[in-house]
C-alpha cells in the first residue's frame, strides 16, 4: 500500500508539522507500507521525498499514485479543510476530517457557535476585526486570539488596559478577525476521539496538561509543560468530557482523531478548542494518549490509514 505524508505548511505551525509528519513516515515505513513524502515549504512552495522543488500539478499527479494520504499539516492552509480539499479533488482517500470539520474547527468563532448550538460550554466572548477593535473597551482580565491559528500563536493575556493594543496587534497579524474572551480558571484537559467505520467512537485516557503561567508556544514545546496521562479525574468527570468532546466531534462531523481541549472548571467542563489535525510526533498528546490505552504510536498510525482504505 502506497501512502503520501503531507507535512510542511504556510503558517506558523511549519516546523511542528515537519515533526508529526517525520514521525508518520518513520512509523509507516516500520509497518511495511510504501511512503512517499509531500512536504510544503514556509513559501507554499511543494518538496518531494528528496527536498526538490516540484510543482503543484507534479504534487497533484503524486498524490494520484497514492492508495492513501495522510495530511500531517497542522494550521492554516492544511488543517482548515483545504489539503482535505485538495485530496478531494485529486480522488485521493485521506486520513482524517473532511473540509467542512476542518475549516469549521480551525475557526474559534464557529467552533464557539456550534459549541453553544449542542449545549457545550464556551468561555463567554466577542468578535472583533481591525475597525470594531477601535471601539473595544477593556474592564476585566481577557484572553485575545487569532480566530483562526493554531499552537497558541497570537494568543495574549490581556490583564490591564495596557496590555491590550500589543495583544489586538499581535492577534491581527496572524488573521483579520479576533476573539476576546473571558478569562477561564480550570485545569486543562485534553480528549482524544477516534471515529471508527460504523460510528463507534473510541475515546482515549484523558490527558491533564500542567504549566506554569499560560500555555503558550513556549511552554508548549520548549519548557515547563507536564502531560498526566490518565488525568487523575472522577469517573463522571471524565463522562462528562468525554461526552462533551463526543459531540463536538460529532457535531462538527470529524473523521479519524480529532483532539478536543477543556478546561475543567468548578462548573464543569468548558470547550478550549477542536484540533482535527493535533500534534503528532510521539512526544505529542494524542499518541500518548492512545499509548496509555494500549495501542502504541504504529498502531494508531496503521488503524487511520486501514480504516480509509477499508
Ligand atoms: N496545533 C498543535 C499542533 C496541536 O494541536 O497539537
Ligand atoms: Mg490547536
Amino acid at each position: 500500500v502506497r501512502v503520501a505524508v503531507i507535512g510542511g505548511g504556510q503558517n506558523c505551525e511549519h516546523e511542528v508539522s515537519l515533526a508529526s509528519a517525520a514521525g508518520m513516515v518513520r512509523a509507516l515505513l516500520v509497518k511495511g507500507y510504501e511512503v512517499v513524502s509531500l512536504t510544503i515549504a514556509t513559501d507554499g512552495t511543494w518538496r518531494d521525498g528528496a527536498g526538490r522543488g516540484i510543482e503543484l500539478a507534479d504534487a497533484i499527479r503524486v498524490l494520484g499514485t497514492c492508495d492513501v494520504a495522510v495530511p500531517a499539516v497542522h494550521g492554516p492552509r492544511g488543517e482548515d479543510g483545504t489539503l482535505a480539499a485538495l485530496c478531494e479533488l485529486a480522488l485521493v482517500p485521506y486520513v482524517g476530517s473532511g473540509v467542512r470539520a476542518g475549516a469549521v474547527a480551525m475557526d474559534k468563532w464557529t467552533t464557539k457557535l456550534v459549541a453553544q448550538a449542542v449545549g457545550i460550554v464556551t468561555a463567554p466572548g466577542v468578535l472583533l476585526t481591525a475597525t470594531t477593535a477601535r471601539s473595544y473597551v477593556w474592564t476585566r482580565p481577557v484572553v485575545v486570539k487569532p480566530v483562526a491559528a493554531g499552537s497558541s500563536h497570537g494568543v495574549s493575556l490581556v490583564s490591564g488596559p495596557d496590555d491590550l493594543e500589543p495583544a489586538l496587534s499581535s492577534a491581527l497579524a496572524l488573521d483579520d478577525r479576533m476573539l476576546v474572551e473571558e478569562v477561564v480558571t480550570g485545569r486543562e484537559i485534553d480528549v482524544a476521539v477516534l471515529g471508527r467505520p460504523g460510528g463507534e467512537r473510541m475515546v482515549a485516557p484523558l490527558l491533564e496538561i500542567t504549566v506554569e503561567g499560560v500555555f503558550d508556544f513556549d511552554a508548549k514545546y520548549v519548557a515547563g509543560t507536564t502531560f498526566d496521562v490518565p488525568a487523575h479525574l472522577t469517573d463522571g468527570e471524565t463522562a462528562a468530557l468525554s461526552g462533551s468532546a463526543i459531540a463536538m466531534y460529532d457535531a462538527l462531523g470529524c473523521a479519524g482523531v480529532a483532539r478536543i481541549d477543556f478546561f475543567l472548571t468548578a462548573d464543569g467542563p468548558v470547550l478550549n478548542e477542536v484540533n482535527t489535525m493535533p500534534g503528532f510526533t510521539e512526544q505529542s498528546q494524542v499518541p500518548r494518549m492512545f499509548a496509555a490505552a494500549g495501542m502504541s504510536y504504529g498502531d494508531l498510525l496503521d488503524i487511520l490509514v486501514r480504516d480509509v482504505l477499508d
